[in-house]
């Protein structure tokens, strides 16, 4: 399955873009793609005034229809997602997550604004008609030290909350898959098939 790990940090490096590659590396081991997308390196211009006809963007968008789940990370910025982030998600079309699995993570400088995921974020992913937004992961950066050798180090606490995420993130792409498959068996036209009583 395809998995799109969308990025809503502005800075580079980025604690947010860190977590989110390995999540990204946890789901390719039973064998998911993953692909990026890092809102900071969509042309800003185009961003900003939405055009569509930009081909970067359209790569960016055509990104996001073709996945089968779309792992979200923000920032928290004066305690909601980051203005990039909602700047790309506001391109999308109303039913712009449809069908799709949505895993929300956020990183912030302390756990005051933890509950930011839930009443900002969750909020505008629901509206996008998904079908299913996951439990969210939040982690303050301090929760998330980088070793230039070893890479990011989740503290305990975090790294039990990834393998949670990741692990019914995997369990839920597996129903989507055998949804689909199902799906895919039925003769066509079976769903209008009514008994009529003799
Ligand atoms: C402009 C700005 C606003 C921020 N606002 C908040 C905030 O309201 N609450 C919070 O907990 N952290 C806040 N932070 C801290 C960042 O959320 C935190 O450092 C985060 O891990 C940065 O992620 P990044 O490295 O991926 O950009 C802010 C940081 C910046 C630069």
């Amino acid at each position: 399955m395809n998995v799109l790990l969308l990025g809503g940090s502005p800075s580079a490096p980025s604690t947010t873009w860190r977590l989110l590659q390995l999540v990204g590396e946890r789901l390719a081991l039973p064998g998911h793609r993953t692909q990026a997308l890092q809102v900071r390196e969509l042309p800003a211009v185009a961003l900003l005034r939405a055009d569509l006809h930009d081909p970067a963007l359209a790569h960016a968008l055509a990104q996001v229809a073709q996945a089968d789940a779309v792992v979200v990370g923000t920032p928290v910025y004066k305690a909601s997602f980051s203005g990039i982030l909602k700047t790309f998600l506001d391109l999308l079309p109303q039913d712009g997550l449809v069908g799709k699995l949505v895993l929300p993570l956020a990183t912030g400088g302390s756990q005051s604004h933890m509950l930011a995921l839930d009443y900002a974020l969750r909020p505008v992913l629901a509206s996008l008609a998904p079908r299913h937004v996951l439990p969210s992961i939040y982690a303050t950066s301090a929760q998330l030290p980088w070793d230039p050798e070893r890479g990011l180090l989740p503290a305990p606490a975090i790294g039990a909350r990834i393998d949670a995420g990741v692990a019914q993130l995997v369990h839920e792409l597996q129903q989507l898959a055998q949804h689909r498959a199902v799906q895919a068996a039925r003769p066509a036209g079976a769903h209008l098939a009514v008994s009529i009583p003799a």
